[in-house]
């Protein structure tokens, strides 16, 4: 008798029988691009902790939205950086507050893209918190009141999407009614329900400017350590209605995703944040690594690990990719 029986290798030998047995795919369906939008006209500022991302005032951030639809690359996930901040955020839910003149421009430009606005005060906040701070923190209930206001006011302006990523408790139920009331009721909320209280979200805070003055986000965000505390995340914002839920980081983080997707029978979304982009930049630009190859290794993970969904900064590059391997 032949040893051994069992032989992997065989669905290894070649090429095509390698694709037709591949567990998971990528696709530029399954991508969202994430974009910074500021003041200004003909602005492009590129971000150097971030290698090929700029913050682009409204009439390029249109020009890189047609790029990007050219691409296969239909949604976009907006951060604002706007002229003034104030001590609550309230320039966020301003009718012309900078998101919502961005997605006036790309709508009336491009009729098939997807919009999803971040919802958060960390970008408008003079101390660069993610809500009203009384007494030395963020107080829970009150940036409720300006999450909604940012959220309905969002929605006004044609977001298709409400991306709450503030981490405050109750904040989807109240979104989510303050949404409905406004008429906004076929508007979804993807939530970022574990979000962790991560390191690798530094560049981004170099990108939309909104690291916090004083103290860290340890009193909302979540420890990195907890995955069970992750769950029940998930589980308070899918009962106070939210569409899609969210785990942030990704990499770092594989094992939550699958928890939660084996938990919960909700469309996935995992963000694969800036240090994440930037060390694969940096190691890239240092010959240390296969750039292509690792970006698609990367996606790959988290896709297999239970993520529908991934917002990336790779999201262009990968449909690139894509487009070059035929897929
Ligand atoms: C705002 C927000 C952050 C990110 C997305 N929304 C930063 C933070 O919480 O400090 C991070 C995204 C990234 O690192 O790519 N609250």
């Amino acid at each position: 008798m032949a040893f051994p029986q069992t032989r992997l290798r065989r669905m290894r030998r070649t090429e095509t029988i390698r694709n037709m047995v591949r567990e998971t795919k990528v696709s530029v369906d399954d991508l969202i691009m994430p974009l910074f939008v500021c003041p200004g006209k003909n602005v492009s500022n590129p971000i150097t902790s971030m290698p090929g991302n700029s913050q682009l005032s409204v009439d390029l951030l249109v020009e890189e939205c047609k790029k990007l639809v050219a691409l296969g690359i239909k949604s976009v996930l907006l951060f604002g950086i706007p002229e003034h901040k104030d001590e609550h955020g309230l320039v966020a839910c301003e009718h012309n507050g900078i998101v919502q003149q961005a997605i006036r421009a790309i709508k009336a430009e491009i009729s098939d893209i997807m919009i999803v606005a971040d919802v958060c005060n960390c970008e408008y906040t003079t101390h660069g918190h993610c809500g009203t701070i009384v007494d030395g923190d963020v107080h829970n209930d009150l940036t409720l009141e300006t999450l909604a206001k940012q959220s309905v006011s969002l929605a006004e302006a044609g977001a298709d999407i409400i991306a709450p990523s503030d981490m405050m408790d109750g904040r989807v139920g109240k979104i989510r009614e303050e949404l409905d009331k406004n008429g906004f009721y076929n508007v979804p909320i993807m939530a970022y329900s574990a979000k962790y209280a991560s390191a690798f979200y530094g560049p981004f805070r170099e990108a939309a400017e909104s690291a916090p003055k004083f103290g860290n986000r340890a009193s909302y965000q979540m420890d990195p350590a907890n995955s069970n505390e992750a769950l029940r995340e998930v589980e308070q914002d899918i009962i106070e209605g939210a569409d899609m839920v969210m785990v942030k980081p990704a990499l770092s983080y594989l094992d939550v995703i699958r928890r939660v997707k084996d938990t919960f029978n909700m469309p996935i979304v995992a963000y694969n944040v800036s240090g994440e982009f930037s060390m694969v930049k940096a190691a890239a630009a240092n010959g240390w690594i296969d750039e292509e190859r690792i970006v698609k290794e990367i996606l790959t993970s988290i896709k297999r690990a239970g993520a529908d969904i991934i917002i990336t900064y790779h999201a262009a590059q990968m449909a690139e990719i894509l487009i070059r391997e035929n897929k």
